[in-house]
């Protein structure tokens, strides 16, 4: 069948191929010619054509599915594909659950073989005020939730001299907690670039999902992936800057991670001034 006929054929004879291809086994959307994809990546690739079977669904709200995956992710894979692969099952999450679960069975990333579980977040997913560290330690490991070792417990401290607790129900009065990393790198040593990258599609639609009004990095790993710099914490600090995702745009500021001010105190004035301008903010846009 040449592509004219395809394009004359009515609604219901092109379910009944779609119908009889799956029958005969032909369940991807792939062609006979090979596609470099990568040669592409960046540019063309979201453009793809989409899954015919994922066109026959209803229209949902939220974003546009993306190509599919070549294949399902697996540890073996190169970072571009593990990326890719974590952009798609992102895009599809449409709820913090479902993007949850995406990633508890997302198996691109290698750090998710040495780690004991995935860390998603803890707090109150409703809270105006989002914070995001680096990536799990051993205690966050153990009890799968993020920032609850002593950088967590000192982080509870900030956030009370400010009048939230994170796991308030009020979500002007809590706060939702969780990393640019999901799972614990060994040794609690810095997740690599590949790392970063490969995660990276998870944080973006964290965000987007939890809707936060005002979104805190917390610590230069942190940041510097978030807004992909190379500028460090010092000079990043206690600075408003906006952060664009594929689906939304959200009010950023950056601030110390709590691990460096256990080991610096004195750097602990101008955390404290930067949770202050995070608290001015919140009320100033108190609805
Ligand atoms: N450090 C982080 O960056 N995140 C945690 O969850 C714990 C310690």
């Amino acid at each position: 069948m040449t592509m004219t006929d395809l394009e004359n054929i009515s609604a219901d004879e092109a379910l009944a191929l779609l119908r009889w291809q799956i029958g005969m086994g032909a369940d991807e959307a792939i062609g006979t010619d090979p596609v470099d994809r990568f040669a592409s990546a960046g540019t063309a690739w979201h453009k793809a054509p989409v899954n015919p079977l994922r066109a026959e669904q209803p229209a949902a709200p939220a974003p546009e599915p993306r190509a599919l995956p070549p294949r399902p992710a697996t540890a073996s894979m190169s970072t571009d594909e593990a990326v890719l692969a974590a952009r798609y099952l992102a895009h599809e999450a449409r709820t913090l659950d479902e993007l949850r679960r995406a990633m508890d069975g997302f198996e691109g990333c290698g750090l998710r073989s040495t780690a004991k579980q995935l860390v998603f977040a803890d707090g109150n997913a409703r809270a105006r005020l989002m914070l995001i560290g680096e990536a799990p330690g051993r205690d966050e490991d153990l009890q799968g939730l993020a920032f609850v070792g002593r950088a967590g417990q000192l982080l509870d401290k900030m956030l009370h001299a400010i009048g939230l607790e994170r796991h308030d129900e009020a979500p002007e009065r809590s706060a939702y907690i969780t990393n640019v990393v999901p799972w614990r790198p060994p040794g609690n040593r810095n997740p690599t670039p590949a790392e970063t990258a490969i995660c990276r599609p998870f944080i973006d639609r964290h965000i987007e999902l939890a809707k936060p009004d005002i979104v805190l990095f917390l610590g230069g790993v942190a940041a510097k992936e978030m807004y992909h710099t190379r500028t460090g914490i010092m000079r990043l600090r206690g600075k408003w800057r906006q952060l664009k995702t594929d689906n939304g745009e959200f009010k950023t500021m950056s601030s110390f991670h709590p691990s460096f001010l256990l080991r610096s105190p004195a750097q602990k004035h101008l955390a404290w001034q930067d949770l202050l301008a995070v608290q001015a903010a919140l009320e100033a846009s108190d609805t």
